[in-house]
């Protein structure tokens, strides 16, 4: 072959490689926006497999909580025993009111709560899965320790849900009420590192216990609840991805 057919061989192959760099690039571009779509797509999935919350409801005001009982700290501790079977009974606005207040509730203008919390960071949130309650329409609601007042999430019975998806222990289809603490750990962790999620755990029990005793105050029987499916709930419960639900706890009339 001449110099010139090399040359021209050359240049020939130069435009072919061109065109073919031109038509590559043009794929990877495609595929990145395809790619870039995927995985956006999957990035917000966690949120829809979960369930995306309406919009909220209005607040409802709870009772004021009461700071005296009948039943002194000793007697409830003696008191507390794990109780699963409820009769068909409807709990007060009152009651429920001191439950919340119990597990979360203010203690003072500064903002401190009835349960410890390291680093007074607060991770917990505490939930009212409602079944029968005396002028408080059937739902799951969301306590707000300011205000102490419940704003509703998720509309009607969800008592026979979250006993499904909690191995169909029948305490939470049967009690007219359950408490639920769930975590975002993320706001104890960002402080406390990997030792935060001990800190979040115990803090779960602190706000459980005291939601016991309360109840023996109240003369209701409660049990605390740990086997369950987490998705489930958080399905049942519309919880976003960064929360976990750590405890429920049934609460009602015990049967005699
Ligand atoms: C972390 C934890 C998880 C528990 N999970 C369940 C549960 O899923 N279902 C249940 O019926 N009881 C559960 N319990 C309650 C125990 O079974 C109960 O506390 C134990 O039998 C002692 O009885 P007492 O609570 O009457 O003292 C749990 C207790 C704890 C501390």
């Amino acid at each position: 072959m001449t110099i010139q057919g090399c040359c021209a061989v050359l240049v020939r192959s130069d435009q072919c490689f061109r065109g073919f760099e031109e038509v590559w690039t043009a794929m990877i571009s495609a595929n990145a926006l395809v790619l870039s779509a995927l995985i956006m797509f999957a990035l917000t999935l966690p949120a829809f497999s979960v369930g995306i919350r309406p919009a909220q409801a209005d607040p409802v005001e709870l009772p004021e909580p009461k700071y005296e009982g009948k039943v002194s700290v000793e007697t409830a501790l003696l008191e507390r025993r794990s109780i699963r079977d409820y009769a068909d009974e409807t709990v007060t606005l009152t009651d429920v009111s001191q439950l919340l207040w119990a597990a979360q509730g203010l203690t003072g203008p500064s903002g401190y709560r009835t349960a410890p919390s390291a680093g007074a960071l607060y991770p917990l949130e505490v939930y009212l899965v409602a079944g029968k309650v005396a002028s408080l329409p059937a739902g799951i609601y969301r306590y707000k320790p300011r205000g102490h007042e419940v704003v509703k999430i998720v509309e009607g019975d969800k008592r026979s849900e979250l006993c499904t998806a909690a191995l169909g222990q029948s305490a939470l289809r049967e009690a007219p009420v359950s408490i639920v603490v769930t975590a975002i750990f993320e706001r104890t962790t960002q402080k406390y590192r990997d030792r935060g999620y001990r800190y979040v755990h115990m803090e779960a029990g602190h706000a459980a216990q005291n939601v016991c005793l309360q109840a023996v105050s109240l003369d209701l029987g409660t049990v605390v609840i740990g086997a369950f499916y987490d998705d489930d709930i958080k399905k049942v419960m519309q919880l976003t991805a960064t929360e976990e639900p750590l405890y429920i706890i049934p609460v009602g009339k015990r049967r005699r």
